[in-house]
């Protein structure tokens, strides 16, 4: 706390000088490595924002009046890999995600597995797709477009791709495979795995959060509607096909757990 307030003056007059504090803590916006995690920090700099690594995979970050900014740590290169996450997301109540975000190239794909929004649904306008079920809720498909807008190859025109949890929440696994493959049921490929990691990102708000990332976890086989064309494959449980097979206090037919092989087909 202490901490975090002598920041908040530093950064106020920060073009002017810098506490050894503030030198020590603080990130500056780019890439990197922390602790043996990717890390991510962009900004269109608008506003203020400070973001700092912490132990392990953990990081903490304060936004004012930004226009547009995206943090987090994870890995590099993306993967289908099971992601736990904890801490906390002050951006309820303005204009945030916390994201499992991450890019592709050929093609250059933005793709977000959102766990929650704040005021505003990032799928508003956009046409489902399809919906998936994993690690214990429901989240929608989408594909926007983006044009001419800022990437990790300069500005350039290309898909977002979204799944949008629909009982949002702040911490849990996220089994990134099942939303791959949902994807790719749904249409959208994605490309060359570039960075992921569990990003906050505020957009014309003001807020704060404090997670931490960690690979691994207990994740599900997921499933999805509608199915795949042909039936929807040879495996999984039926019960599970088209809802809940897993998640915390679920008692029904968990077959599909081992869905990871089903979906790799
Ligand atoms: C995440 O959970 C671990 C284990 O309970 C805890 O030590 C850590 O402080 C939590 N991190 C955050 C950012 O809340």
């Amino acid at each position: 706390m202490l901490g975090s307030v002598a920041l908040a003056v530093v950064a106020a007059a920060s073009s002017v000088l810098a506490s050894p504090l503030d030198l020590i803590k603080r990130t500056s916006p780019g890439t990197g490595t922390n602790n043996g995690f990717f890390y991510s920090f962009w900004t269109d700099g608008q506003g203020s924002v400070n973001y700092n690594n912490g132990d392990r995979g953990s990081y903490d970050v304060t936004w004012s009046n930004v226009n547009n900014f995206v943090a987090g740590k994870g890995w590099n290169p993306g993967a289908t890999r099971v992601i736990s996450y904890n801490g906390t997301w002050n951006g309820a109540s303005v204009n945030s995600y916390l994201s499992i975000y991450g890019w592709t190239r050929n093609p250059l794909i933005e793709y977000y597995i959102v766990e929650a929004f704040g005021t505003y649904n990032p799928s508003t306008g956009a046409t489902k797709l399809g919906t998936i079920v994993s690690d214990g809720g429901t989240y929608d498909i989408y594909r926007t477009q983006r044009v001419n807008q800022p990437s990790i190859e300069g500005t350039s025109t290309f898909y977002q791709f979204w799944s949008v949890r629909q009982q949002h929440r702040v911490g849990g696994t996220v089994t990134v495979g099942n939303h791959f493959n949902a994807w790719t049921q749904s249409g959208l490929t994605l490309g060359s795995h570039d960075y992921q990691i569990v990003a906050t990102e505020g957009y014309q708000s003001s807020g704060s959060a404090k997670i931490e990332v960690s690979e691994g976890g207990s994740g599900d086989g997921g499933s999805t509607t509608p199915p795949p064309t042909g039936g929807g494959g040879s495996g999984g449980c039926s019960i599970a096909k088209y809802g809940q097979c897993g998640g915390q206090g679920f008692t029904g037919c968990t077959t599909c757990a081992s869905g990871s092989t089903f979906w790799s087909s």
